[in-house]
């Protein structure tokens, strides 16, 4: 049986020290792609699906579309919804199926993050189904540029009592990290992840992975981040796939457009690829 609790997933890459790739898949062709770079690498995979994904494809066909998929992979896969703070949409997506879910409360007091995060892996646990929790919010490259404050991060007791009272199955700290293309590469507070772990062997997910470096993956890795978020890069892989294919297109007048979607499931399915050489999930399963 491919589809795996992520809990189990994660554990075994916490244990062994590598990163399992959780990639935001936009849409089938995306979804295809990053299967079938895991498939062909070996490596256990996240499918990660955004909010915006969810609404846009909506849960039923965006779920009909995984599970028809996922049953034909024989590494171990698992369907994850990123960033939600909305309870309704995380029922919807746990009652269809979903494996697990990061219910981002980040934006309440840490008193009610952790009473609904509570709530959370007790809905979650009914389908054997994994929460992530986060208390200090991750923001976009963007936001970072745009505010002028330093943020405010809780400290590492606070992060191991949230994780000790929520008996969530994953932790993602802000530790320096964004969603999105970073302006350089930014300076992580690489000890938090040591100290977490090291007290409380959880596993990490590591957000904004588009645009850090490959021996910044491997630190962290060895630090204790199982799950490796990558967005952005598949966006770009995607769209600049399609806009390089396009403009041949359009200057030798040829309109294919299955031709264009092999040509855009190849390119996402290389960057998946690479990315789970580095994180060294490659050939572990
Ligand atoms: P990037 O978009 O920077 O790859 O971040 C992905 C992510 O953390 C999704 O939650």
């Amino acid at each position: 049986m491919p589809i795996v609790a992520l809990k189990e997933m994660l554990d075994d890459a916490l244990n062994r020290r590598y990163g399992v790739g959780a990639f935001n898949i936009v849409n089938d062709l995306t979804l295809k792609a990053v299967l079938e770079a895991a498939e062909e690498q070996r490596s256990p995979v996240i499918i990660q699906t955004s909010i915006k994904t969810v609404k846009t494809t909506g849960v039923d066909v965006l779920f009909a579309m995984w599970s028809e998929m996922a049953k034909k992979v024989s590494v171990p896969v698992c369907l994850h919804l990123d960033h939600c703070p909305d309870r309704n949409l995380i029922s919807a997506c746990l009652a269809k199926g979903w494996g697990s879910v990061l219910f981002d409360a980040s934006s309440l007091s840490l008193d009610e993050n952790r009473r609904q995060t509570i709530e959370v892996v007790a809905e979650a646990r009914r389908y054997g189904a994994a929460v992530e929790g986060e208390i200090d919010s991750i923001k976009t490259v963007d936001e970072v540029a745009a505010s002028s404050q330093a943020t405010h991060h809780h400290s590492v007791e606070v992060s191991l009592a949230f994780i000790h009272d929520t008996q969530i199955d994953c932790f993602a700290p802000a530790i320096g990290n964004a969603h999105g293309v970073y302006k350089e590469t930014p300076t992580l507070d690489v000890q938090l992840v040591s100290d977490i772990v090291s007290a409380h062997p959880i596993p990490i997910a590591l957000h904004g992975g588009t645009g850090l470096t490959d021996d910044q993956f491997k630190d962290l890795i060895g630090r204790g981040c199982a799950k490796v978020n990558i967005s952005t890069a598949v966006k770009m892989s995607y769209m600049q796939s399609n806009l390089a294919f396009l403009k041949q297109a359009e200057s030798a007048d040829r309109w294919d457009p299955l031709a264009l979607f092999k040509q855009v499931e190849k390119d996402v399915k290389v960057m998946a690829a690479n990315y789970m050489q580095v994180f060294g999930s490659a050939g572990r399963a």
